[in-house]
Formats: C-alpha cells, sequence, structure tokens
C-alpha cells in the first residue's frame, strides 16, 4: 500500500464522517458526562463505531486508537496507527455551536504520516502527507495552506487549549503570560480546529499544557506540512497518555516556546 492509499481513504473517510455528525447538528443526543465538561454525545460513539469498520475492512493489518473506545491491542507494534476524534469540540457540537471536526490521523512507525479533518459546518476538508504539503478543500477548490508571516507577539492570536486535566492555576498562569506578551488570547473548544486555524494562518499559534493524540494527530501534521513549527508530541507516551503541544510559524517559535513552558526540542 502506498501513501496514497492511505491518504485518498483517510480524506473521503473523514468526508463521510463529517457529513454523518453534521447529521444530527443542533438536535444532538447528549449521553451522560465521561466527566465534568467532558460531554459525549449518541454520535461521538456512531461516528467511531462507523470509521472503525471502515478502517478495519480497508487495512486490517493497521492499529487504531479512538478518543471512544480506546486503542487496538496491536497499537505498540502495527507499522501503521490510525488515529480517531469522532467529535473534536463535542461540547460546543452538543450545545449547537458549529465549531467542531472529525479527526483522522495516521502514524508510520510512530511518526505523522497523514490526516485529514473535516469541518463539516463550513464544509471544509483539510488533509496532510508528510513531505507533500498541508491542504484545504473548500468551495470546489483546493488550495495549499502556509503558515501566518507574522512575526510579533503583539501581533499574534494564539489559541490556548482548555481542560480540566490541567490545574487551573497552571492554565491561568499560561494565559496571563501570553496576555502580558502581548498575544490575543482565544480558546474556541476544538483542539483540531485550533490547529487548522494555524495551518491556514489564521491563527499565529496553538497552546496547551495537555492534549490527547486524537485531538491533535492530524493537526499537527497540518501544521507543519503548511511551514509551522510543532513540538515532539509523540516523545515518550504522547500517543497513549497525551502531552503538551504547542505548534507556531517558525519566527515566533522560540518566544512562544518560553512563554508556553513548552520546548520544540
Ligand atoms: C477537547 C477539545 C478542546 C481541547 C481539549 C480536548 P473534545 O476535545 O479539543 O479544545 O482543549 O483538550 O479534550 O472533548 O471536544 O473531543
Ligand atoms: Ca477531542
Amino acid at each position: 500500500m502506498s501513501t496514497n492509499d492511505r491518504l485518498d481513504f483517510c480524506r473521503r473517510l473523514a468526508a463521510d464522517a463529517g457529513r454523518l455528525a453534521h447529521s444530527t447538528f443542533g438536535r444532538a443526543a447528549v449521553l451522560p458526562a465521561k466527566g465534568r465538561h467532558d460531554e459525549v454525545t449518541a454520535m461521538d460513539r456512531e461516528v467511531e463505531r462507523v470509521v472503525r469498520e471502515r478502517i478495519a475492512r480497508a487495512f486490517p493489518q493497521d492499529a487504531v486508537l479512538g478518543e471512544e473506545d480506546g486503542a487496538s491491542a496491536d497499537v505498540g507494534s502495527a507499522e501503521f496507527v490510525w488515529i480517531i476524534d469522532p467529535i473534536d469540540g463535542t461540547a460546543n457540537y452538543a450545545r449547537g455551536i458549529a465549531h467542531y471536526c472529525v479527526s483522522i490521523g495516521v502514524l508510520h512507525r510512530g511518526t505523522p504520516f497523514v490526516g485529514a479533518l473535516h469541518d463539516p459546518s463550513h464544509e471544509r476538508l483539510y488533509w496532510a502527507a508528510r513531505g507533500a504539503g498541508a491542504w484545504l478543500d473548500e468551495n470546489g477548490a483546493t488550495r495549499r495552506l502556509a503558515v501566518s508571516p507574522i512575526a510579533t507577539l503583539d501581533g499574534a492570536t494564539v489559541e490556548c487549549g482548555w481542560s480540566l486535566r490541567v490545574p487551573q492555576a497552571d492554565y491561568l498562569a499560561l494565559f496571563a503570560r501570553m496576555l502580558s506578551a502581548g498575544c490575543a488570547v482565544r480558546r474556541a473548544g476544538s483542539g483540531a480546529l485550533g490547529l487548522a486555524d494555524v495551518a491556514a494562518g489564521r491563527t499565529e499559534g496553538y497552546a496547551e499544557l495537555h492534549i490527547n493524540s486524537w485531538d491533535c494527530a492530524a493537526g499537527l501534521l497540518l501544521v507543519a506540512e503548511a511551514g509551522g513549527r510543532i513540538n515532539d508530541f509523540f516523545a515518550g507516551d504522547g500517543l497513549l497518555a497525551g502531552n503538551p503541544i504547542l505548534a507556531t510559524n517558525a519566527t515566533l517559535a522560540d518566544s512562544l516556546a518560553t512563554l508556553a513552558g513548552i520546548p520544540f526540542r
């Protein structure tokens, strides 16, 4: 199987899964929460079920890791690992806020290989393959993505992702350091779309003190292939336990790494 086989399949799968998710947008069946501010809907589960089934049929030798159903037994040994976030931005989705997506990334021997991310509310399909650029299909056209050229912190907009996995004081300190340095700060509720915004040059950075691999596997590749800088997210146990994340452009990389306390290595 070549890169193209998995890339084409991944793009089609993300597009179909995004359409499926969007079919109940605005009338989502919200299930009992997994934890405080950790919501889940019936559609999160359904999208992951469908995506896993299609991967298993097309690439039975590949491992799978998903937000809702966890890791397959071969996740540590398989050559390729598919990483699925069936709905990223579930809290938005559950509230009828049109800022969510389906994210599917593939690792080859532990390194991002291909990825696709579908934002069905805006009919945007983002995709990337290692060494082949980051791209956006929108309004019937495909365009190559490039990170923002903005080089000053007081001209930068940085999204700081938030979850209860990190102590509130640490998040507030991160937020305060970014604001004090002159950045505009936002938190829109989808790490995957936050990374797509960096790749598309709409924002200058995405930082979060802990994020899971399903939130960022596709988005990290988008930013890297759009000419940006990403930290070594998959170092250590990043795949299964998550890690801090930082994604930005080359000129802001050093100063944002210091501000966020997240090195690029
Ligand atoms: C969350 C979102 C959020 C990020 C969190 C994630 P979910 O995923 O991506 O923006 O800050 O770290 O857990 O719950 O919407 O799938
Ligand atoms: Ca997620």
